[in-house]
């Protein structure tokens, strides 16, 4: 065998095991992505098909699903574009709408923003303030990186809707959400954003809370579904949920959602 030969096939079997090196280490990222072998809990159903206002034609979403928008580009905990599409398109028939968990704003502006411009309009979002941190009660069992993360992202008291139009029909509210009561938001809210601490008793707590607070016919929304190596604690919490009433996961983001009868 000549060298040359030699030499080809060397490389030959390099490049091989770089390409089986390669498949193992996705196929061991989607195997982590899974859910003791089987698929994530929560039916994973295209938007379409949760609420038939989001059908596409030959060339894409219908017009009337167009949104005032800004890119999540360079945002502190944001939602993704298609999520925040998603959300804002609900907005546009949304009278009034709460946020569990503010971060940036990016978000409740761009519901206030979508919203109708009616006197009624509101949007409620409360935050944990960088002063009351130590209002924060983990709970034995709270994955300690749902905590790290919603003291670091606990640092805004000027929002992205600050000193905008829209900052007239928002209502900031800070504090804890397990402090918050709910009892005077009861049945009141057409749609509801979960979004705060991605901690266990946190996503149980808030989750309780913004049920009891809709709207026969109102949404909640849940941001973080991602699996059981990602915010551990919401897919846990929305898992057990799932067991009481019907919860779909919208295929191409980390949305969970419910529709009140
Ligand atoms: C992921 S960010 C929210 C992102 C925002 N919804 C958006 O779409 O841009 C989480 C927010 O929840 C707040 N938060 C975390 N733990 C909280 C708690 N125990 N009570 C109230 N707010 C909390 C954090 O301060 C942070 O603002």
């Amino acid at each position: 065998m000549t060298n040359v030969v030699l030499w080809a096939i060397i490389i030959f079997l390099i490049v091989v095991i770089i390409v089986l090196f390669i498949d193992f280490k996705r196929r061991r990222e989607d195997r982590k992505q899974k859910f003791l072998f089987s698929s994530w809990p929560i039916k994973k159903v295209p938007i379409e098909e949760f609420d038939p206002s989001f059908k596409t034609g030959t060339l894409g979403p219908d017009h009337s699903t167009e949104i005032k928008f800004i890119a999540t580009y360079r945002v502190t905990g944001g939602i993704s574009d298609f999520e925040s599409w998603i959300l804002c398109n609900i907005a546009k028939r949304s009278n009034k709408i709460f946020e569990f968990g503010t971060c940036t704003g990016k978000t409740t502006y761009l519901l206030a923003a979508n919203a109708p411009k009616d006197k009624e309009t509101e949007i409620v979002t409360i935050t944990l303030s960088p002063t009351e941190m130590d209002a924060y009660k983990d709970t034995a069992g709270d994955d300690s990186a749902a905590v790290d993360a919603a003291m670091q992202e606990s640092v805004f008291t000027k929002f992205y809707y600050s000193e905008t139009p829209e900052a007239k029909q928002i209502k900031q509210l800070f504090g804890d959400t397990k402090d918050f009561d709910e009892e005077p938001h009861k049945g009141l809210y057409d749609l509801i954003f979960v979004d705060a601490s991605h901690a266990k008793s946190y996503v149980e707590s808030d989750s309780r809370k913004a049920i009891s607070m809709l709207k026969p016919g109102g949404y909640v929304f849940w941001h973080d579904y991602r699996g059981p190596r990602r915010a551990i604690g919401v897919f846990e919490a929305l898992n057990e949920l799932s067991n009481e009433m019907p919860l779909i996961h919208i295929s191409g983001t980390s949305l969970v959602a419910y529709r009140k009868p």
